[in-house]
C-alpha cells in the first residue's frame, strides 16, 4: 500500500489556509473503509463504527455509504448516525448511563440493539418499552474482568470500572432477562478498552471468555443470538506512515480464531466496534508556529492550536508525530531540538518535549499527525477560542476544500 499519512504535493495548497484546522485525507479514509469492508465480509464480522471517535458528517457519510453499521454512546449520536445515513438495522447504542429519552430515542427509531450496562437500565428499558407497545432488542454489556493493557483512562474491561455487568450480578441478570416482557434479550457484548496493541493476547483473551460467559447464559436457558466484542484496535502514533492502514487482517484473524476455539459453532453473528482504527490516520491537526522563545534551558515552539483544539496530550500525557511541512522543503539540514506547546493557560497543553525538528521559524506549519480519531470531536472552546475547521484532501490528493463545519 502506497498512501502516506501526509502527502506532499499538497502543503502549497494548504499554506492559504487560516490555521489551526483539521485536514482530513479523504483517499486515506476511503482506502481504510475498502479494507474493513473486505475483511469483514471475508472473517464474517460486522462492523459497526464507533461514532464517537470522529462525528465529523463527512467522515460519517462516506463510512455508511460503504455499509458500515453504528455504535452510538448517546441519543444524539445516535441521531447523527441515522441522520448522516447509517441504517437503524446496522446501529448499536451502548452507555452507563442513557437517559428515558435517549432510550425512547433508540426505540422509536427501531435501531438494531440498545446496549444496556446495568440490571437497574434493562428494567428501565423494559418499562419505556412496554410505555411505547414496543420491544427493545437488547444486548447485555458485560464487564469481563480483562487487563487490555493500555492506558489506565481508556480500560474499560477491569472489574473496578463502571462499565457493563460483573460475574457477581449474572445470576440475576439471568432472572431479570426471563421475567422481562418487553426486552427481546439477542446477546453480548463487550468492550474492554482502546489503543490496544497487544492484539493476539488479549482479542484471544476476550474471545475465550466471551464464549465462558455465552455458555453461563446459555445453559441459564437464555437465547443468544448475537456477539458483540467492541473496538480497541491500536494504531501506531509513533510512526504513522510505517502503517497507515492499520492491521485489520491481524484483528479480524485473531477473533475468528479466537471465536473458533473457543467453540463458537458459528451459529451467532459476530460484532465489533472499531473507531480510532478507522479514523485516526486520516486526520492531521495543522497549525501555525506563532514564535519560537528561546527559554533558559530549552528553545519552545509556541504554536496557534492547543489543548482545546486535541485534548489526547493534555488528558493521556498522549504524543503525536509532529512535521515541520513547510522546514521539510526550506532547511532540510538544519535541525533543533524545541519544546512545542500550545497557547492555553495550562501546564498542560504541550504537544512534544525535546522535538527533534528542522530548523522552525515563525509561520510555518506544523501537522500533528494521528489527529482523526478523539480530536476533532473532543475540541471545545475553552479559553473562548474559535473551535478548528475541518478542511478535506480530495480522492487525488490535489485539491483541498475549506468547510467552516467545526
Ligand atoms: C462501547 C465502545 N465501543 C467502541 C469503542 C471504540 O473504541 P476504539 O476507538 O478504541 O476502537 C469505544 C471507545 O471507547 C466504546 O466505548
Amino acid at each position: 500500500m502506497d498512501w502516506k499519512v501526509l502527502r506532499p504535493y499538497n502543503i502549497e495548497k494548504l499554506k492559504g489556509i487560516p490555521t489551526p484546522f483539521y485536514l482530513y485525507d479523504m483517499g486515506l479514509l476511503s482506502e481504510t473503509v475498502s479494507e474493513v469492508v473486505r475483511l469483514s465480509s471475508h472473517y464474517g464480522i460486522e462492523v459497526h463504527y464507533a461514532v464517537k471517535a470522529n462525528a465529523n458528517p463527512r467522515i460519517l457519510q462516506h463510512i455508511a455509504s460503504k455499509g458500515l453499521g453504528a455504535d452510538c454512546v448517546s441519543g444524539n449520536e445516535v441521531l447523527c448516525a441515522l441522520g448522516n445515513g447509517f441504517l437503524p438495522s446496522r446501529t448499536a447504542f451502548a452507555g452507563v448511563g442513557k437517559t428515558d429519552k435517549e432510550i425512547e430515542t433508540a426505540l422509536v427509531n427501531g435501531i438494531f440493539a440498545l446496549n444496556c450496562e446495568s440490571i437497574p437500565e434493562i428494567a428501565v428499558v423494559d418499562e419505556i418499552a412496554g410505555k411505547l407497545g414496543r420491544k427493545a432488542d437488547v444486548l447485555v454489556r458485560i464487564n469481563p474482568d480483562i487487563d487490555a493493557h493500555t492506558h489506565k483512562y481508556i480500560t474499560t474491561g477491569l472489574e473496578e470500572n463502571k462499565f457493563g455487568v460483573s460475574k457477581h450480578d449474572f445470576e440475576a441478570l439471568a432472572e431479570l432477562l426471563g421475567r422481562c416482557t418487553n426486552v427481546n434479550f439477542k446477546g453480548l457484548h463487550f468492550h474492554i478498552g482502546s489503543q490496544i496493541m497487544d492484539v493476539e493476547e488479549v482479542f484471544s483473551l476476550e474471545c475465550r471468555r466471551a464464549m465462558e460467559i455465552v455458555r453461563y447464559f446459555e445453559d441459564k436457558g437464555l437465547k443468544i443470538t448475537d456477539i458483540d466484542l467492541g473496538g480497541g484496535l491500536g494504531v501506531d502514533y509513533a510512526e504513522p506512515d510505517t502503517a497507515p492502514v492499520p492491521d485489520f487482517e491481524g484483528w479480524f484473524r485473531t477473533i475468528a480464531k479466537g471465536m473458533e476455539i473457543a467453540g463458537n459453532p458459528g451459529r451467532y453473528r459476530i460484532h465489533v466496534e472499531p473507531g480510532r482504527s478507522i479514523v485516526a490516520q486520516c486526520g492531521s491537526l495543522v497549525t501555525k508556529v506563532l514564535y519560537v522563545k528561546p527559554g533558559q534551558n530549552k528553545t519552545f515552539l509556541i504554536t496557534d492550536a492547543g489543548m482545546n483544539d486535541l485534548i489526547r496530550p493534555a488528558l493521556y500525557g498522549a504524543r503525536h508525530k509532529i512535521v515541520n511541512m513547510t522546514a521539510c522543503s526550506d532547511h532540510e539540514d538544519d535541525t533543533a531540538v524545541y519544546d512545542v506547546v500550545g497557547p492555553v493557560c495550562e501546564s498542560s497543553d504541550v504537544w512534544a518535549e525535546g522535538l527533534g525538528l528542522p530548523f522552525s521559524k515563525r509561520g510555518d506549519l506544523l501537522a500533528i499527525l494521528s489527529a482523526g480519531a478523539y480530536g476533532q470531536v473532543m475540541s471545545s472552546r475553552y479559553n473562548l477560542r474559535d473551535l478548528a475547521p475541518a478542511v478535506y484532501m480530495d480522492w487525488n490528493g490535489e485539491e483541498v476544500e475549506l468547510t467552516t463545519e467545526a
